[in-house]
């Protein structure tokens, strides 16, 4: 077979890799193929939009390295992050909504004692953050690992300023006591923009777009018999809930971070200074099988 043309490249190509022994892989490959073409089809690129595209996807792959990965950002910021997620959440069946990991979370997170301040010092208006664990039936999950991590009172990451902080900061695994509750202190983090100084960001602006995510704080629970939920709590009332760069916003997800005056906190600390306070009680889904 030779000679193709632009009406039947697409057949002879779907024809080639249906060849594939696998027959996922041979799905996979089909629907690629199908898609690309039709894209391509559709859009008719120039000879030099073509070699743009190619480009965008190099500096993509240069810019990826164990700290960056711009090809998840690229996912993360054309919404197919939150489809992927969207796809394999489906049956919720009453367990918390699930989001986006990001790229900030570091495997393998220091313990902290209930109560402990996790900030590390950092600057930043106090935040008591309380919540609790439990299956989808509403009971208890004791020993429940509670990962957190967020950004600062300006918006980045402890990764993001390792060198100025000197080590890792506002991050940490918690354990739930017997009762599936857990509570920290940290502070209260802002809205921020991901990394755009890159080819992402570079689409971002050619597609007149904001690259901010609104302040959250970022949770991964992990319960013997549960399916792991990764999630973020939104802080209510930030001003890009309806605009968050990678689509990662719920409703459920939102809650208010209460602002106190001065006084006794409800660990019983004395807090000489105002300080926000979050609860948020989370549902885990019992594993398959
Ligand atoms: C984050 O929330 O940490 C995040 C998520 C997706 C892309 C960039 C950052
Ligand atoms: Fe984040």
């Amino acid at each position: 077979m030779r000679n193709f043309d632009e009406n039947s490249i697409t057949q002879a190509v779907l024809a080639r890799v249906s060849q594939a022994s696998d027959a996922r892989q041979r799905e996979i490959s089909q629907a690629l193929v199908r898609h690309l073409h039709a894209f391509v089809k559709e859009v008719e690129p120039t000879m030099p939009e073509w070699e743009a595209a190619i480009g965008f996807l190099t500096r993509t792959g240069h810019m990826c390295d164990d700290k960056r990965q711009e090809f998840i950002l690229l996912s993360d910021t054309l919404g197919v992050s939150m489809l992927v997620d969207a796809i394999n959440h489906r049956d919720a069946a009453g367990a918390t909504d699930t989001t986006v990991l990001g790229p900030f979370y570091v495997q393998g997170p220091s313990e902290f004692p209930l109560g402990s301040n996790i900030s590390d010092g950092m600057k930043g208006e106090p935040l008591f953050v309380s919540g609790s664990v439990a299956s989808a039936d509403g009971a208890p999950l004791a020993g429940a690992a509670v990962d957190v991590w967020h950004s600062d009172e300006d918006g980045y990451y402890d990764v993001q300023q390792i060198e100025e902080l000197g080590g890792l900061a506002m991050r940490a695994r918690l354990i739930a006591d017997a009762q599936g509750r857990f509570h920290f202190w940290t502070i209260k983090p802002a809205a921020y923009p991901i990394p755009h100084d890159g080819p992402v960001g570079d689409m971002l602006k050619v597609q007149g777009r904001h690259p901010y995510r609104p302040a959250h704080v970022h949770f991964m629970i992990h319960a013997n018999g549960h399916d792991t939920l990764v999630t973020h709590v939104f802080v209510a009332g930030d001003k890009y809930l309806d605009s968050d760069v990678v689509f990662g916003v719920k409703d459920s997800l939102i809650r208010e971070f209460v602002l106190n005056q001065p006084g006794e906190a409800p660990d019983g600390r004395a807090m000489t200074r105002p300080y926000s306070s979050l609860h948020y009680d989370f549902r885990l889904k019992p594993s398959a099988g």
